[in-house]
């Protein structure tokens, strides 16, 4: 039987927020943590906001939104996960910032609680190893947008114990995922074979083809819903530089060097629809 009563998120961007809503519909008490207070606060909202337009499609009662507002809580404190059973981290894609916040949280988080990483691409081995506590660290890879995918990657570190990894599968099935068990190396399963694609997108743009084609290429051709720009701009330019260093750092191989004309666009700050602009332009 699970343990899991109170769940800690950490980072309320589009994935934390996202996962944070999961959570608390799920039943779990839930509190959600940024370092910066108005993206605690901007995350807090949008959640407010999804659940008031599921209850105006009837797809939520309203009984259920008041219910999954009551357990869940934002915080400006990290000190405040002090007592949470699970703690799911999503911050910046940084392996630095990372595994200092993993060090941190190793000191704040009581011994028996697990934390888990939406890292989408860092081994959770290295990440685990900033902790005193590896068989308890999990990767625990969510999908955007979190409340519609379907998807959850679970990825074990070398130390990882069997009771964390049962643990966190529980969790997942309690939120309406479903699993798979990936390899603890770069990139995972998804991001492996997603982000070279969408890096691809971007050198025959950067040959000259128009955003728009290639976008109706891949979505009219191969039946996707988003073309790979469209879903670059939704995942954030500067997450996908950050994935693509990994794979290439890790596996060596020159297929994942990033295109230089992404490199040209995190660096003027365009990151895609949370910036305002990325290959489109968003209002
Ligand atoms: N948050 C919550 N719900 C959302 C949402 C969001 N950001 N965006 C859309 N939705 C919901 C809508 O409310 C709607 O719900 P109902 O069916 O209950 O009404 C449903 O999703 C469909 O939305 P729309 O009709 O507005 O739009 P759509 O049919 O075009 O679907 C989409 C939107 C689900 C995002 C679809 O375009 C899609 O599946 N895109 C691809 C997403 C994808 O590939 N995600 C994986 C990214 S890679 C990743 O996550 C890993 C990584 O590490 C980078
Ligand atoms: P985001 O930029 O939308 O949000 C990141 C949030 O983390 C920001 O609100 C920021 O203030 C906060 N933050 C940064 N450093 C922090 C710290 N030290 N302590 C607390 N909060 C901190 O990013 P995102 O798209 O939500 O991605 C978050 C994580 O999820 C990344 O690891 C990313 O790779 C992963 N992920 C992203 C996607 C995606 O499609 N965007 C999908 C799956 C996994």
């Amino acid at each position: 039987m699970s343990t899991i009563r109170t769940i800690g998120v950490i980072g309320a961007g589009q994935m934390g927020a996202g996962i944070a809503q999961v959570s608390a519909q799920a039943g779990y008490q839930t509190l959600l943590f940024d370092s910066v207070k108005a993206a605690q606060e901007k995350g807090m909202a949008s959640i407010a906001a999804q659940l008031d337009k599921a209850v105006g499609k009837g797809k939520l009662a309203d009984a259920d939104r008041q219910k999954t507002l009551g357990i869940l809580k934002g915080t400006a404190s990290m000190s405040d996960l002090a007592g949470c059973d699970l703690v799911i981290e999503a911050i910046i894609e940084n392996i630095e910032v990372k595994t200092k916040v993993f060090a941190e949280l190793d000191t704040i988080v009581k011994p028996e609680g697990i934390l888990a990483s939406n890292t989408s691409s860092i081994a959770i081995t290295k990440i685990a190893a900033a902790t005193k506590r590896p068989s308890q660290v999990m990767g625990m890879h969510f999908m955007n947008p979190v409340p519609v995918m379907k998807l959850v990657e679970l990825i074990r570190g070398l130390q990882t114990s069997d009771r964390t990894y049962e643990t966190c599968r529980e969790v997942c099935e309690k939120m309406g995922k479903t699993t798979v068990l990936a390899i603890d190396n770069a990139g995972f399963v998804v991001n492996r074979i997603l982000v070279p694609m969408i890096n691809e997108a971007i050198f025959v743009l950067q040959e000259g083809v128009k955003p728009e084609d290639i976008d109706n290429a891949m979505k009219l051709g191969t039946n996707q819903p988003m073309g790979p720009l469209e879903l670059a701009d939704f995942v954030g330019l500067d997450t996908l530089l950050y994935i693509l260093h990994v794979l290439h750092d890790e596996l060596g191989e020159d297929k994942y060097r990033p295109c230089p004309l992404l490199i040209r666009y995190v660096e003027a700050g365009w990151y895609g629809r949370k910036s305002g602009r990325g290959f489109y332009q968003y209002s």
